[in-house]
């Protein structure tokens, strides 16, 4: 088991304010990885920083042995390219189709013909449960349609990792679950990489292989969600259990 991903001494500051202070986590190839940890611990930004969207100000983020930290934006595109990401709002284009808003990568990134952006698009939406729905406009779609519509453009291009940040926050619990599904069922079938932003306990343990629990700038627990439940960190044990009264301090 080879990480495909790996953050090594990773700080992260906003002015007075140290959202991550130096953190070394691997994503390891073909599993499904849940970062987790209160609002505000910093897992978007955990995220953004593989991304490049943020720039550690120490550590470095690797892609496999490649130094992904600090890279020209030449070399950023290509290691992009690689990427599937599916952020919290779905952040669908309003004036485009949803034909149109998942071709979008397959038309930004490579040189394909139409016969062939036609045939990946309509593989994708048909796998996600949106055929029929080419035509429509985002504001015509369901909040979980909609979702299904950020997840198949972040899979037209056939990705490496696949990226979630809460995926299913602000959908309703049946839906949600639908979408959780969909997730673990697409991770099965491309047999891609995916690491998943996620405050539900529950859901959590449910779908991942590994848990990353962010707490106070530093990973406080890393490792499969049996070993989650056994561990010893008062700070995981009270997170886990939901609890108000405990060792966390919220602000
Ligand atoms: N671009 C930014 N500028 C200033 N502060 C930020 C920025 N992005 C995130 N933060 C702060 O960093 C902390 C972690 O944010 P975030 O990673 O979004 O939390 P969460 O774990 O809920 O995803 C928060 O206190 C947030 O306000
Ligand atoms: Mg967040």
């Amino acid at each position: 088991m080879r990480p495909i991903i790996k953050l090594r001494g990773v700080v992260k500051k906003f002015g007075n304010l140290t959202v991550l202070k130096g953190i070394d986590l691997d994503i390891y190839e073909g599993k499904i990885t849940t970062i987790m940890g209160l609002s505000g611990s910093g897992k978007s930004v955990t995220m953004k920083l593989i991304l490049g969207l943020l720039e550690p100000d120490e550590g470095e983020i690797y892609y496999y042995d490649r130094k992904i930290s600090r890279i020209p934006f030449s070399e950023r595109k290509e290691i992009l390219k690689k990427f599937g990401v599916v952020f919290q709002n779905s952040a669908l284009f309003d004036s485009l189709t949803l034909f149109e808003n998942v071709a979008f990568p397959l038309r930004e990134h490579y040189n394909l013909t139409e016969e062939e952006i036609e045939r990946r698009v309509t593989h994708v939406l048909e796998l996600v449960g949106l055929k029929g729905a080419e035509e429509k406009y985002p504001s015509e779609l369901s909040g979980g349609m909609r979702k299904r519509g950020g997840l198949a453009r972040a899979l037209v291009t056939e990705p490496e990792v696949m990226l979630y940040d809460e995926p299913t926050t602000g959908l309703d619990p049946v839906t949600g679950r639908v979408i959780e599904d969909l997730i673990v069922d697409l991770y099965m079938k491309y047999g891609h990489t995916a690491l998943t932003i996620n405050h539900d306990v529950q859901s959590t343990m449910r779908m991942s292989d590994y848990i990353a629990f962010l707490y106070d700038g530093r990973i406080e627990f890393f490792g499969t969600p049996e070993e989650a439940f056994k561990s010893k960190s008062i700070y995981l044990k009270q997170f886990l259990e939901g609890r108000a009264e405990g060792p966390i301090k919220v602000v």
